[in-house]
């Protein structure tokens, strides 16, 4: 019998393409050049299965122009690059890898918020610079992270995951997500505290997004926002860009109006606001946040088992569509 036939649209660890060529027929795109919309409608064609990163844009066009695509499998827990609602009317299955990334995400998500408060690159350029000639009572002087209080907006599992880490901070939690937890997980998460988002904007010293991105929360933090937080505040978003309206950041960190970010996701990433670099008071990261090499092996292999399950009968563990 033949094998079905998918596509892999970037790169990925060569024992997940072998595991994915004992039950398909592989299109693998070795150049790991970004499909365009177009290239990947015409790519589909004839396939049964595609097994897609945060860098494609599925949409209602390449969906339609592939009648035989049964599966879509997306090497991430975000989906926004998918149309899921196209997909579910044409009867696509979407998956995503969530759970993997949660620890790795949240190990990262302290590592900018960290980096940020206690202007760790900012100094790191400064000595390379050839600039540090003495100790000085003022040098670079940043934030306490330890006893300070922590705001989380979106307190899904890598929220949670972000929070639990503040025990050892000595930190209050306080949270906005689109509904309150359950009250074992608030106790699980640092007792975090259930509050508005303005509440977290006016009162956390340092704050991380962890909200998926949609239409909904395009630029949820945007001038309006910005201008809530404390001017000693933080903010880190490791979430998607398009998030935070980055020319509104741009323009809070160079007026002072909050103390600094750390950015791990841009809007039109890899492309970026070139403002950014010329502000010392941000810290920016590539969308590494899930980049250990057992999670990225795990999330592959997440997807793969997907896309397996999607079209040999089995039943994909992380469907997204109705
Ligand atoms: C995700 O899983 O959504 C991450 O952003 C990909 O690194």
């Amino acid at each position: 019998m033949n094998k079905p036939e998918i596509l892999v649209t970037r790169a990925v660890f060569p024992d997940v393409l072998e595991r994915l060529a004992r039950h398909f027929e592989v299109e693998a795109n070795q150049s790991d050049r970004i499909f365009t919309e177009e290239e990947l409608a015409q790519r589909l064609h004839g396939k049964a299965g595609v097994f897609t990163t945060p860098t494609e844009r599925v949409t209602a066009h390449v969906i339609a122009a592939n009648p035989r695509l049964k599966a879509i499998c997306n090497m991430a827990v975000g989906y926004n690059n998918i149309d899921i609602d196209a997909a579910a009317r044409a009867g696509v299955i979407v998956t995503n890898t969530p759970d993997v990334l949660n620890e790795t995400t949240a190990d990262f998500a302290w590592a900018l918020l960290l980096a940020t408060a206690r202007r760790v690159t900012e100094a790191e350029h400064w000595l390379r610079a050839g600039k540090w000639d003495r100790w000085r009572f003022d040098t670079l002087l940043g934030a306490d992270v330890h006893g300070s209080t922590l705001g989380i907006i979106g307190m899904g599992r890598i929220g949670q995951a972000i929070a639990r880490r503040s025990t050892g901070f000595n930190m209050r939690v306080i949270y906005h997500n689109r509904s309150r937890l359950a009250p074992d997980l608030e106790a699980h998460a640092n007792h975090a505290q259930y509050v508005s988002k303005e509440e977290v904007l006016r009162s956390a010293d340092h704050i991380v997004l962890t909200l998926p991105y949609s239409p909904q929360s395009h630029h949820a933090i945007g001038a309006a926002e910005l201008a809530l937080m404390k001017r000693t505040a933080t903010l880190v978003n490791i979430a998607r860009g398009g998030i935070v309206d980055d020319a509104a950041l741009i323009a809070a960190l160079r007026a002072g109006r909050i103390a600094a970010a750390g950015l791990d996701v841009f809007e039109n990433e890899p492309a970026f606001d070139p403002g950014f670099l010329s502000l010392s008071n941000v810290v920016l990261t590539p969308h590494i946040g899930s980049a250990s090499e057992p999670t990225r092996r795990a999330m592959a292999n997440c997807a793969a088992d997907n896309l397996i399950a999607a079209l040999t009968g089995g039943n994909p563990l992380n469907i997204l569509t109705p």
